[in-house]
């Protein structure tokens, strides 16, 4: 059928070139779609994997040219943590190494949008030097539950947080003149059956949690391209939804970018085309065939045609590839690298630092444990993995930091990662690295602790430095067991060291090198300090050499919580990788064929803070080398929401940067609301010891508005609101208040 397409398209080109040559221009997009045929329509609607729309090996799918009207076929690629594509090529001897920059939930963990920008802008560079058009992230769905196994490309269990930083990333992607694409819409918030799985989900919720980032990012940063999820919501696939996809993205938030799918092919191509589903991608012979034949039928028109034909010729006029650029195939991998380490360093968590653990003294001996050492993990897999040529690891940035390393213990680690990556990396090693491995759980697996030599190696290190590694990736959530709780191995491994070193009064730091969420309680009063770098990229471990010498004062914040329990989530009751199936037939449908999200607006901290269940570290928290102080806070009313400031002062003696997380209380009475929900945040510029620095909020009535079904509307309440300025959202360092005097309302349509 392809063939048959393209000879149709070859033959207009005949005829067309007997009139004159019209060409795409940005200008004349309308009378291009008019002069377009059906069939034409349909070619550019439904994207291809036939190689000659593919221009190197790894782009995730392609947009099919028209040649005949100056139509160039165009390329995506994944993300988010840095462009995803095969490095090697057949035809060429030159490498094309991406740069792995920190995931999401790190980067985010800076609370600095100004950050995140820059740091996108870096990863838009390369797409555009790569000559890549359009790029598959940011990730931001929203942290449901600590066990979807790709939160790690995802920010925050908060959609403001969650939609600030998607914002910001979009625009430095976008800065690049390539487009970024916010994936993926909406609550595709867990992996098992994620393309068949139905979501549940009220009015409320949807509006208020899981639909909320992405208006944000879309007012915000205007992002090019936006992608539907795989999953069902409440009983339609998001795909062919078009109260999601044209009512609510187009009508009430004003979208006038290009929608895509999420890859993969389902049967209702023609119905997604009618909802407002651009362009099918990555786009089959079976889904061309399905849209040519409902053309002919006629059920689906011409106007829906050209509507869809529209954005995506919108799109197309915006790439690097309409406009010649002529890609360099040679960004600068030194430079980012240097930012990667930079944004990994201002986004690292320091959770725990007893009695002064850390920084470290110069020059420090320390035994390090742990296969993460070795085997750092830079980034997730599937296909948020990027391909760098080199990941640091502790091993390597310890010894560069000046540390003296037990070399018996480095020797162990890294002969013992070498065999494992000899003997499961052999042929295809770069499609071990992106594909084969799309699972949960480590690369690597934990050696046994080299147990008859513990005794020696606390006496002669000053600290030992425990590494634990996880890795996650798509298409499989986690498991309670040795991931999100520790292995045997990993306990093994934490209260053996302590215990050795502790009775020789040295002390003990743990890096968790991980993806998601973990099970923390059980072990941390074994430890003097944890240190959080997440997945932080290829040059994490030197991040974590750099706040571990005190070079880099840690200022990352948490963007989810850490409960006591997993099952402390309300989500837990619903999500597939908790024990509550039961046998019957229903039990085994439930959180596989459908989830139901009878939490409603309870997510993470929301449900914490309010029905006061205990956390293990709560949204928002970091410590710092350093302590600050806030001023009593001016907070005022405006015709408009209100206007608040509050000034941080470094009250200890180091330098230091402090995240201001501004969250609202409402009035009681009307809708049932969290105690406590984040509206705004800042950061301060690195505050020398005794410097202060006011940070300013503005923040709109619409954004302080729940939303009431009862009246298809959000609201805002009239009455007194409280506004805490936290450290974190349980540690609240200033409250200011001021009146809405009257009620407001923004009414929208009655769907979902
Ligand atoms: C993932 C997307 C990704 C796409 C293309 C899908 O399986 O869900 O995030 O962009 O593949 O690789």
């Amino acid at each position: 059928m392809i063939k048959k397409v393209l000879s149709v398209i070859a033959m207009s080109l005949v005829a067309v070139m007997s009139f004159g040559q019209l060409r795409l221009r940005p200008d004349n997009i309308e009378e291009i779609v008019k002069a377009m045929t059906d069939e034409e329509i349909a070619s550019l609607l439904v994207g291809s994997k036939e190689p000659e729309f593919y221009f190197f090996e790894g782009t995730a799918a392609g947009v099919r040219g028209i040649p005949r009207l100056g139509i160039p076929a165009t390329i995506s690629c994944d993300g988010p943590a840095g462009l995803h594509f095969y490095p090697l090529r057949d035809n060429s001897d030159d490498t094309f190494y991406c740069t792995a920059f920190p995931v999401g939930t790190l980067s985010a963990s800076s609370w600095d949008p100004d950050l995140m920008e820059l740091m996108a802008g870096a990863m838009g560079d390369e797409v555009h030097e790569y000559g890549v058009d359009m790029f598959l992230g940011p990730g931001m769905n929203i942290h449901r539950s600590p066990l979807c196994g790709r939160n790690f490309e995802y920010f925050s269990e908060d959609p403001v947080l969650s939609g600030r930083m998607a914002a910001a990333y979009v625009r430095g992607i976008q800065n690049n003149g390539v487009t970024a694409t916010v994936k993926h819409y909406a609550a595709n918030n867990q992996e098992t059956n994620r393309t068949e799985n139905d979501a549940r989900i009220d009015q409320r919720a949807l509006r208020e949690i899981y639909l909320k980032n992405f208006e944000i990012a879309i007012k915000e940063g205007h992002p090019g391209a936006l992608m539907a999820s795989y999953n069902k919501l409440n009983g339609e696939y998001v795909q062919q939804s078009f109260d999601l996809l044209t009512t609510v993205l187009r009508d009430e938030w004003g979208y006038d970018g290009v929608v895509l799918t999420d890859h993969g092919a389902k049967e209702g191509t023609v119905k997604a085309a009618k909802a407002g589903c651009d362009l099918m991608q990555p786009g089959n012979e079976e889904e061309l065939e399905r849209m040519l034949d409902a053309v002919k039928k006629g059920t689906i028109t011409r106007a829906e045609l050209e509507r869809n034909a529209r954005h995506v010729l919108r799109y197309i006029v915006s790439t690097p590839r309409f406009q010649e650029y002529k890609f360099s195939n040679d960004p600068d991998l030194k430079s980012h690298a240097e930012l990667a380490r930079k944004v990994a360093g201002e986004s690292i968590v320091m959770l725990k630092n007893e009695g002064g653990t850390l920084p470290l003294r110069a020059g420090a001996k320390l035994a390090v444990y742990g296969v993460g050492s070795e085997d750092f993990v830079a980034v997730g897999i599937g296909s948020g993995h990027v391909v760098a040529k080199h990941v640091a690891n502790m091993r390597e940035s310890l010894t560069d930091a000046g540390f003296e390393l037990n070399q018996d213990l480095a020797g162990y680690y890294k002969a013992y990662v070498e065999l494992d990556h000899a003997t499961k990396r052999v042929a295809g090693a770069m499609d071990w690295l992106m594909y084969e491995s799309w699972g949960y759980g480590k690369k690597v697996s934990e050696p046994d602790v080299p147990l008859n030599q513990l005794p020696q190696q606390a006496a002669e290190a000053d600290v030992a430095i425990v590494v634990i590694s996880r890795d996650a990736g798509e298409g499989n959530d986690r498991s309670m067991i040795d991931d999100y709780e520790l292995t045997a191995r990993d306990r093994k491994l934490i209260r053996l060291v302590s215990d050795e070193y502790h009775a020789k009064g040295k002390k003990v730091v743990v890096i968790l090198n991980i993806g998601g969420v973990i099970e923390s309680v059980s072990w941390k009063n074994l430890v003097d300090a944890i240190l959080l770098p997440w997945q932080p990229g290829q040059e994490g471990a030197y991040a974590v050499a750099d706040v571990l010498t005190g070079k880099v004062n840690p200022s990352g914040k948490l963007t989810m919580t850490f409960p006591v329990d997993a099952l402390d989530h309300p989500s837990s009751a619903n999500f597939p990788a908790f024990p509550q199936r039961g046998e019957s037939e229903e039990g085994l449908r439930k959180n596989i064929d459908y989830t139901e999200y009878a939490e409603g607006i309870w997510v993470g901290y929301r449900h914490f803070t309010t029905r006061e269940v205990p956390v293990s570290y709560p949204f928002g928290y970091g410590l710092s080398y350093t302590t600050f102080q806030y001023s009593k806070p001016v907070v005022k009313a405006t015709a408009d929401g209100f206007t608040a400031s509050v000034t941080v002062t470094n009250t200890g003696s180091v330098a230091g940067k402090e995240v201001v997380e501004v969250y609202v209380s409402a009035p009681s009475g009307g809708l049932e609301k969290p105690s406590r929900e984040l509206k705004a945040f800042g950061k301060t510029k690195s505050l020398a010891p005794g410097e202060s620095q006011s940070l300013s909020f503005t923040v709109p009535a619409f954004d302080l508005a729940s939303f009431n079904e009862a009246v298809s509307a959000w609201e805002t309440a009239a009455g007194k609101y409280q506004v805490h300025f936290g450290s974190s959202v349980e540690d609240i360092r200033a409250t200011g208040s001021f009146k809405v005097k009257k009620a407001r309302f923004w009414e929208v349509h009655n769907v979902l």
